[in-house]
């Protein structure tokens, strides 16, 4: 793999919290290939996709960055950083500003700490003006340690419009600093 190459995983333990989304802005950033290793195949359910999306069995592209979609599942999440152990570079844990959310990225980060190379890296979605929101930033960063690398407001109108007719500015600007950590 050249030296400058990106492999990103995009995991959680739970449904919802913004894997796919993510998932597609990274590999219109980064201009890379997706890996949906989602049975549901919820890539396909974004218009106007511009990066090519392969599967498991396929040959992953030469000097492409690779963004990898996965499934909601802890077990497969394990079993599919074993696979890509050699690959992979980067990891985004997407959370929402919840105790629950908070414990799955701690396993996360447990089945991740197997392969020190790889930067882990937590990007809180879904913030409102809830004190929970408030307070999330200084959790994640103060006293869970983790590296939080963007956070992107509730904004079901812009996501919205990203589903039904292609990823927009405002969607990409959410993704900037998120960005900017894969390529440093
Ligand atoms: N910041 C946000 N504000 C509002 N809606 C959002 C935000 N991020 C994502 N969404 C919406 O939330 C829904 C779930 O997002 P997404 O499909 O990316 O999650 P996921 O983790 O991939 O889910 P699954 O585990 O089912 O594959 C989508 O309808 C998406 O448009
Ligand atoms: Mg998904």
């Amino acid at each position: 793999m050249a030296t400058n190459q990106k492999f990103v995983m995009v995991a959680s333990g739970k449904g919802g919290v913004g894997k796919t989304t993510t998932t597609v802005h990274l590999a219109y950033l980064l201009q890379g290939v997706i890996v949906d290793l989602d049975p549901k195949q919820s890539t396909q359910y974004f218009s106007n996709l511009k990066s090519p999306v392969i599967g498991l069995q396929d040959t992953l592209p030469e000097g492409m960055n690779v963004i990898v979609d996965l499934p909601p599942s802890a077990e497969l999440v394990q079993k599919y950083a074993q696979h890509y152990a050699a690959a992979m570079t980067h990891v985004i844990i997407p959370v929402q500003p919840t105790a629950e959310d908070y414990a799955l990225a701690r396993n996360l980060h447990g089945i991740f700490s197997v392969f020190p190379r790889v930067k882990v890296g937590i990007l809180l979605n879904f913030l409102g003006n809830d004190r929970d929101s408030k307070i999330a930033p200084s959790l994640i960063k103060d006293t869970f340690k983790w590296d939080l690398i963007g956070q992107i407001g509730y904004k079901p109108a812009v996501f919205r419009s990203v589903r039904a007719a292609g990823i927009s500015i405002d969607s990409v600007d959410c993704y900037m600093p998120t960005c900017l950590w894969v390529n440093s």
